[in-house]
C-alpha cells in the first residue's frame, strides 16, 4: 500500500489543452496536430502561438509574434549586471535557475499578474532564454558578447549568438526542429512542478523557476549531457555493447532510454535519430552515431527498451558543436515555451495542488524526555 500511486504514475494532475500522449503506441500531439507534421512543418515561433494561443498562427499573427519575441532578446540590467558573477561561478542549469529569477525584479510588467501581462511574460521568457544561455556560454570563454539579430529565427539567431558565425539554413532548420520536438510534453516532472508553483498563484517566474530546478535532473532532462558523456567514455562502436552489458550486471540505468508514459518508440526519437544519422553523413563523422546505434541496439536486445528523447539529441547537439553542458539549458529554452502556456492554462482554471500520502512512519508514540533519551 505504502507504493500507490508511487511517482504519481497514472495519475491525472490537471486538465490540459496543450499537449497529449498516447503511450501505447508512440504518439505525441500539441493542440491536436501531431509531433511528426510539426517537426517536418511548423517553425519554433509557430509552436510558441500555438501552445499559447491554441491555434496556429496566420501569416500576420506569426509576423507579429516573431517580432515581439525579436525585441525581448536582450535581459534587463540587472540580469546582464548578474550574468558575469554566474558564468565565473555557476554550471549552466544553476545560471538559468539564478537569472530566470532574477528577471522577475526588472520585468517591465512588475508585479502585473493580470492575464495579458502574463503573456508578455511569457514571451518575454520565451525570447531571453537562448540569450542567457548564449551570453553565459560567451562570458566563460572570455569571448566577445554576440548580440542579438532582429532578422534571425530564435533558433538561428541562437546559434549565432553562442557561436559568433550564422549557421547555414539547414543547421539553423535542424537546430529549429529541436526546439519544436523538445515545446511541450503534458505533465511532465518540470512541467507538473511549474504547475505545482502557479496553483499557489505564485508569479510566473517563480514558476519557471521551479521548472528548471525539476529538468536539471539526471532522470529528466539532464539525460541527454549524461548520453554525451556515456559516448565519450565508450569511445569506440565496439566497445559499446561490452560497456552496456556491465552496466545492467551493475543494476545501473543507461541514461536517454525508457519513459514513464511511452511503451513504444518515443516520436520524438524517430526524428532526432534521422537528424543525427544525416549530421554524421554531412560532417563525415560518423563516431557519435555508430555508438548510439550500437547502444541502442544493445538496449533493445538486452532490456527491450526504447530511446527517448535524449538519447539522439545528445548527438545532434554534439554534431552542432554545441558544449555538453548547455544541452539541458538548450531543453529549457525550448520547453519553456510549454512551460509558460502550462502556468497560463492552471492560472486560467486554478485550484491549489495539494497531493494525499500514504504514511508509513511510526505508531502514535509517547513524548520522551531529552534526559530519558538513549
Ligand atoms: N536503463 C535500464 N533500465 C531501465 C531504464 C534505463 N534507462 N529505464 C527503465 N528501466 C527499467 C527499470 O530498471 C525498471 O526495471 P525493473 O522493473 O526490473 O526494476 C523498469 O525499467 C521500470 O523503470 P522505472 O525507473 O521504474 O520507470 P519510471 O517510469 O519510474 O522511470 C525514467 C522513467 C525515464 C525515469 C527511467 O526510464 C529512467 O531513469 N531513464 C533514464 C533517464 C532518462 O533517460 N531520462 C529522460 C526521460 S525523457
Amino acid at each position: 500500500m505504502a507504493n500507490a500511486g508511487k511517482g504519481l504514475e497514472g495519475v491525472v494532475a490537471a486538465e490540459t489543452a496543450l499537449s497529449d500522449i498516447d503511450g501505447q503506441q508512440g504518439i505525441l500531439s500539441y493542440v491536436g496536430y501531431s509531433i511528426h507534421d510539426l517537426a517536418d512543418n511548423a517553425t519554433f515561433e509557430e509552436i510558441i502561438y500555438l501552445l499559447h494561443h491554441l491555434e496556429l498562427p496566420t501569416e500576420s499573427q506569426l509576423a507579429s509574434i516573431r517580432e515581439q519575441l525579436a525585441q525581448e532578446r536582450e535581459p534587463n540590467g540587472f540580469v546582464s549586471e548578474l550574468l558575469p558573477t554566474l558564468a565565473a561561478n555557476a554550471a549552466p542549469m544553476s545560471m538559468l535557475r539564478t537569472a530566470v529569477s532574477a528577471s522577475s525584479a526588472k520585468d517591465p510588467d512588475g508585479w502585473d499578474v493580470s492575464e495579458a501581462a502574463n503573456y508578455r511574460k511569457a514571451i518575454r521568457l520565451c525570447a531571453v532564454f537562448p540569450t542567457l544561455v548564449a551570453y553565459y556560454h560567451r562570458l566563460r570563454s572570455d569571448e566577445k558578447l554576440i548580440p542579438p539579430d532582429p532578422n534571425l529565427s530564435l533558433a538561428a539567431n541562437f546559434l549565432y549568438m553562442l557561436k559568433g558565425d550564422k549557421a547555414d539554413d539547414d543547421t539553423a532548420r535542424m537546430f529549429d526542429t529541436c526546439l519544436v520536438l523538445h515545446a511541450d510534453h503534458t505533465m511532465n516532472a518540470s512541467t507538473f512542478a511549474a504547475r505545482v508553483c502557479a496553483a499557489t498563484l505564485s508569479d510566473i517566474h517563480s514558476a519557471m523557476t521551479a521548472a528548471i530546478a525539476a529538468l536539471k535532473g539526471p532522470l529528466h532532462g539532464g539525460a541527454n549531457e549524461a548520453v554525451m558523456k556515456m559516448i565519450k567514455e565508450i569511445k569506440t562502436a565496439d566497445k559499446a555493447r561490452d560497456y552496456i552489458i556491465k552496466k545492467f550486471a551493475n543494476k545501473e540505468k543507461v541514461m536517454g532510454f525508457g519513459h514513464r508514459v511511452y511503451k513504444t518508440e518515443d516520436p520524438r526519437a524517430t526524428h532526432l535519430r534521422r537528424m543525427a544519422k544525416e549530421l554524421a553523413e554531412k560532417t563525415g563523422d560518423p563516431h557519435n552515431w555508430e555508438i548510439s546505434q550500437e547502444i541502442e541496439k544493445t538496449v533493445m536486445d538486452e532490456k527491450g527498451i526504447y530511446p527517448n528523447v535524449d538519447f539522439y539529441a545528445a548527438s545532434v547537439y554534439g554534431y552542432l558543436q554545441i558544449p555538453t553542458d548547455l544541452f539541458t539549458p538548450i531543453f529549457a529554452c525550448s520547453r519553456v515555451a510549454g512551460w509558460s502556456a502550462h502556468v497560463r492554462e492552471q492560472y486560467a482554471d486554478n485550484r491549489l495542488i495539494r497531493p494525499d500520502h500514504g504514511y508509513v512512519g511510526p505508531a502514535p508514540r509517547d513524548w520522551t524526555p531529552l534526559s530519558d533519551r538513549g
